[in-house]
């Protein structure tokens, strides 16, 4: 009887075990479901029935107008309404790249349909942005007219201009990026969502945008033909995204044409190409590791090498060291949206490490956990930068919808709550002093955009995919300390000032009266003497 007990026991652990073992941690499935959600806080145009988010109006329906062609839905690129598609490119690439790898992890979080519609949102609009082989719309609505506008969705200020590129004024980066968003979706939805219809459009476009990246000469950044973008998404390469771009297509086609033209083209700009921290603008870090794993003899020793190179903080020539609290900082990449570089570059490692197991040990899977629990939590503010996820996240990202405020020159006191949660979305991030300040117009640390968002969204797949232990926020229960800003600071100093100033004023005017009473005394004191001395003389006389 024991020993039936006992074996059912042992039985019933094996099978909790297993089931624990099986499931999605809790954690990290709801921070890739609320990834999504900041996605669909950020569609523009005409809203599905299905819009989870409350706060959200039909916006911007008449963009593309002035170019007489539809440009409304896609992605409002960060806290304001301004349409970019270099950073949208980016983004979708690494989202579909993400579902591509790790797309076992939204299946177990029942997020399947989330992930195809996040990207699809994004895709349909770069397809409705491309209506011709030889033209691209890069960019909807003015700078100047959108950032002067602080309120809500239903009340986006006009004109709302759109920029392209075409035959004659190229953008060789912003077509091959385009294509690269395209192919990588095309895989995805070929190879996860068993979607040939959608796959089949997808690299029709991909390969237009290709040939037009490739023909449209001089090759240039598309910055040159649409100045308006300069001050917002300014590249300087083109060289790295024309190899990315047919590194893509190669990977959605097999056909090896497309591999043989991105080694031509990296033989070529070997030496032009920069090395530095993979972002949006550059993705020649992003080009090497998934060229290592399409032609491991051409790019596997150069890939290590770049990763080794960016990660290895201990050089004089190092641009990446860590702060303090261990948040890895990169000089000139992380002065705003320090999580930025910590994510791209743990990405990177996180793709690298899932084709070549072997080839990297301990340090690099610890290094992007190291950074992954700075980012949610394990710092010295106690704050995970996700909103909504904590009591101790932002509370005041720069976003204008969410913050229900109408007045640019009172930003961040009207109103004093946000208005609406922003969740999932990632903010920028704090300062190499690990300090975070949470102050609405302070867009270095508090900006949210679509690009911050992706390389985030497919750690956190990364993270269901190795079991990884809940995120340091779970067991936090300290309140993120209040940080007074240094020009508040300043503020407090300059009062000080003025205070000892008086004071020292009502000192030295109490003195001089002092001094000329003690004058007047001595004087007084002499006038007598000297009446006395004439007195005695006078006595004399
Ligand atoms: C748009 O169409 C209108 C009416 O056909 C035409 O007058 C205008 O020139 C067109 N604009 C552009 C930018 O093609
Ligand atoms: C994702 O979050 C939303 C909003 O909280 C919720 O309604 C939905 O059920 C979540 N999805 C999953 C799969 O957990
Ligand atoms: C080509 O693009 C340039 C730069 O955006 C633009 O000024 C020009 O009008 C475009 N050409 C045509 C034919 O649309
Ligand atoms: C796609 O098809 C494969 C093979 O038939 C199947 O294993 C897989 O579950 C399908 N995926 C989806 C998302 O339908
Ligand atoms: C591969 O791509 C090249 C260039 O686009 C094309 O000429 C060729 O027919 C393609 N090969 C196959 C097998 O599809
Ligand atoms: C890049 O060019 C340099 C100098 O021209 C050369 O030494 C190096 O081997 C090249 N690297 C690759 C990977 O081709
Ligand atoms: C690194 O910098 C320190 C201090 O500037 C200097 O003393 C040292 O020689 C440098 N080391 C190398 C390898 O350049
Ligand atoms: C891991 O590999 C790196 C690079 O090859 C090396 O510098 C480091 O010492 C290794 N670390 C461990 C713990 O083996």
């Amino acid at each position: 009887m024991l020993l039936i007990k006992l074996t059912c026991l042992l039985f019933t652990s094996v099978v909790i075990a297993q089931q624990i073992e099986n499931d999605v941690n809790p954690h990290y499935a709801k921070l890739l479901n609320h990834s999504m959600l900041f996605y669909e806080a950020q569609r523009s145009g005409r809203l599905p029935e299905t819009n989870r988010i409350p706060w959200r109006s039909d916006s911007a329906l008449t963009d593309g107008q002035d170019n007489n062609i539809s440009l409304s839905e896609g992605y409002f690129d960060a806290g304001n309404y301004l349409k970019f598609t270099v950073p949208l490119s980016y983004t979708l690439t690494m989202l579909s790249w993400g579902g591509i790898e790790w797309i076992e992890s939204y299946k177990q979080a029942n997020l399947m349909t989330d992930l195809r519609d996040s990207i699809k949102w994004g895709t349909d609009w770069i397809i409705k942005a491309h209506p011709e082989p030889n033209v691209l719309f890069v960019q909807v609505g003015d700078g100047k007219v959108d950032n002067m506008y602080w309120g809500p969705d239903t009340g986006i200020p006009l004109p709302r201009p759109s920029f392209m590129i075409n035959s004659s004024s190229p953008g060789t980066d912003a077509a091959a990026l385009a294509s690269a968003a395209l192919s990588s979706a095309s895989y995805l939805f070929r190879n996860r969502f068993n979607d040939t219809e959608y796959a089949d459009t997808l690299l029709s476009h991909a390969y237009d945008l290709l040939t037009f990246a490739e023909t449209a000469k001089p090759w240039r950044a598309y910055s040159v033909s649409v100045p308006a973008a300069v001050d917002y998404y300014n590249t300087n390469t083109f060289q790295s995204q024309l190899i990315y771009g047919n590194m893509w297509l190669y990977k959605a086609t097999e056909n090896v044409t497309y591999l043989e033209r991105a080694n031509a083209h990296y033989d070529a700009f070997n030496s032009t190409l920069v090395y530095g921290v993979m972002d949006w603008s550059d993705p020649t870090g992003a080009m090497l590791i998934l060229g290592a794993t399409l032609d491991a003899d051409k790019y596997q020793a150069r890939a290590m090498r770049y990763l080794d190179t960016v990660l290895d903080t201990t050089q004089n020539s190092s641009i990446c060291k860590y702060t303090d609290g261990g948040l890895f900082y990169c000089k000139g990449y992380s002065t705003s949206n320090s999580v930025m570089p910590p994510l791209n570059m743990g990405f990177l490692v996180a793709i690298m490490k899932k084709a070549f197991p072997n080839l990297l040990n301990g340090s690099y899977t610890s290094f992007i956990q190291r950074q992954i629990d700075y980012i949610l939590g394990a710092n010295k503010m106690f704050s995970p930068y996700v909103c909504g996820i904590h009591k101790n996240s932002p509370h005041n990202p720069h976003h204008a919808g969410a913050s229900g405020g109408t007045n640019l020159k009172k930003i961040n006191s009207e109103p004093k709550h946000m208005a609406h949660v922003l969740y999932g979305a990632i903010v920028g991030g704090p300062d190499d002093q690990d300090n975070f300040y949470d102050i609405r117009n302070d867009y270095l640390q508090t900006e949210v955009a679509i690009d911050y968002n992706a390389p985030f969204q497919s750690l956190m797949a990364y993270q269901i995919s190795i079991q990884a232990a809940d995120p340091p926020y779970v067991t936090i229960t300290e309140d993120r300390p209040v940080l007074i800003p240094e020009d508040v600071k300043f503020e407090g100093w300059k009062i000080a000032v003025i205070v000892v100033s008086i004071v020292f004023a009502i000192l030295v005017v109490g003195f001089v009266i002092y001094w000329r009473k003690q004058n007047q005394k001595k004087k007084n004191a002499n006038d007598t003497l000297f009446e006395k001395v004439e007195v005695v003389a006078a006595a004399k006389r």
